[in-house]
């Protein structure tokens, strides 16, 4: 065999948006294989937005790429050569194995691919793959949408949430999905059969309003950015978010101002709001143990005293400018 492995490298660490500069093509040898390994022709690469975030410096829930190395990749290929007896010549197999046309995987690092009728292998990289894969994650163990609820799903045509809305629909929901352009818009409901699809670059938040006027149960958050802004006031009580990605900030450095919320994802956060009002047994259950700490001098606290009703007002801007120190009340 006198073909040479081509491989993708990274060059070096992008800050904003990668360019070219970024990545290096490099020619090799094939790779030998060892006991237990089998060589790989790959067919299809998956390009997934998570690898923005292997290409820089920064904790997350997955190493970075290291400069110099290979830029880390799903792919699909041809058993080539085997040296482990689970594999032969001719099998169809998938695995992480990089922007490179061949690699030399140990068996435990590639599956065999399951013959579907009718599913090319291209598909175990998208819909029957990770993206699918975190579709169904998302709908049914973080949104958990019910029966006639309504369902909105942020990169509607793309591989996970063209999956995502599917699932929704298949639960019984209302779906909307939020795209980019009509065309997009077109192939989402037309095609995936969602009920509306919004063009986020028209005025989304009227949009959703109209879409969907008595408010958003469940929203599947890929894309951050002006979306989200647009839907999280049009969330309705006790609604839910599954937080799947924020695509639109992956480029943007400096990070805006305000909480980052990619670590919600890459740090698997829950965030979940309260009223206090709707947990009236709390009530009585904190004023006996807090009484009962205090008598027992393990619970201060200070108190902030204005003078006079007059001063009200006053001592309530103060208290919107941080001017308090401690509990503020007014002594009438
Ligand atoms: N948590 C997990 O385990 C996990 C796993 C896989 C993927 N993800 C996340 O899921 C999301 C979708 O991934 P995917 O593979 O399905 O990608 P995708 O939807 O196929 O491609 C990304 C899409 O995001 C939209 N987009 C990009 N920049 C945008 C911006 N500034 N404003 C609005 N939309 C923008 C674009 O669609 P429009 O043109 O329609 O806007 C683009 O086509 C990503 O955030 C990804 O990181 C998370």
């Amino acid at each position: 065999m006198t073909e040479q492995n081509r491989r993708i490298l990274l060059k070096a660490r992008p800050t904003g948006r990668p360019g070219p500069e970024h990545f290096e093509l490099a020619e090799t040898p094939l790779p030998e294989i060892g006991k237990n390994e089998v060589l790989v022709r790959h067919r299809f690469l998956s390009l997934d937005p998570y690898m923005r975030g292997r290409m820089d410096d920064s904790a997350s829930y997955s190493a970075p790429v290291k400069l110099g190395e290979v830029m880390e990749g799903e792919c699909v290929g041809e058993v080539v050569e085997s040296r482990n007896p689970a594999f032969s010549p001719g099998d169809w197999v998938g695995g992480a194995r990089g922007w490179q046309l061949y690699s030399a995987a140990p068996g435990h690092t590639v599956q065999k691919l399951p013959g579907v009728e009718g599913v090319p292998p291209s598909a175990y990289l998208g819909v029957l793959g990770m993206p699918g894969t975190t579709a169904w994650v998302g709908v049914t163990e973080i949104g958990q949408p019910r029966p006639g609820e309504t369902f909105v799903v942020a990169a509607a045509s793309g591989a996970v949430g063209g999956v995502a809305g599917q699932i929704a629909k298949a639960m019984g929901c209302r779906v909307v999905g939020i795209a980019g352009g009509a065309e997009k818009c077109r192939y989402v409901t037309e095609e995936l059969g969602f009920d509306a699809c919004l063009d986020h670059r028209g005025d989304l938040g009227a949009q959703l309003d109209e879409a969907c006027p008595g408010g958003i149960d469940v929203y599947f958050e890929n894309v951050g950015g002006a979306v989200q802004e647009a839907v999280f006031p049009r969330m309705r009580d006790f609604g839910r978010i599954a937080f799947c990605g924020m695509v639109a900030g992956y480029n943007v450095r400096p990070l805006p101002p305000g909480p980052n919320l990619t670590s919600v994802v890459r740090k698997r956060l829950r965030l979940q709001g309260f009223i206090v009002s709707d947990h009236p047994r709390a009530w009585a259950t904190w004023r006996e143990r807090g009484a009962a700490w205090i008598r027992a001098g393990k619970l201060r606290w200070k108190e902030d005293v204005a003078e006079g009703l007059e001063n009200a007002p006053d001592a309530f801007i103060g208290l919107l400018e941080g001017k308090n120190f401690g509990k503020l009340v007014v002594k009438l």
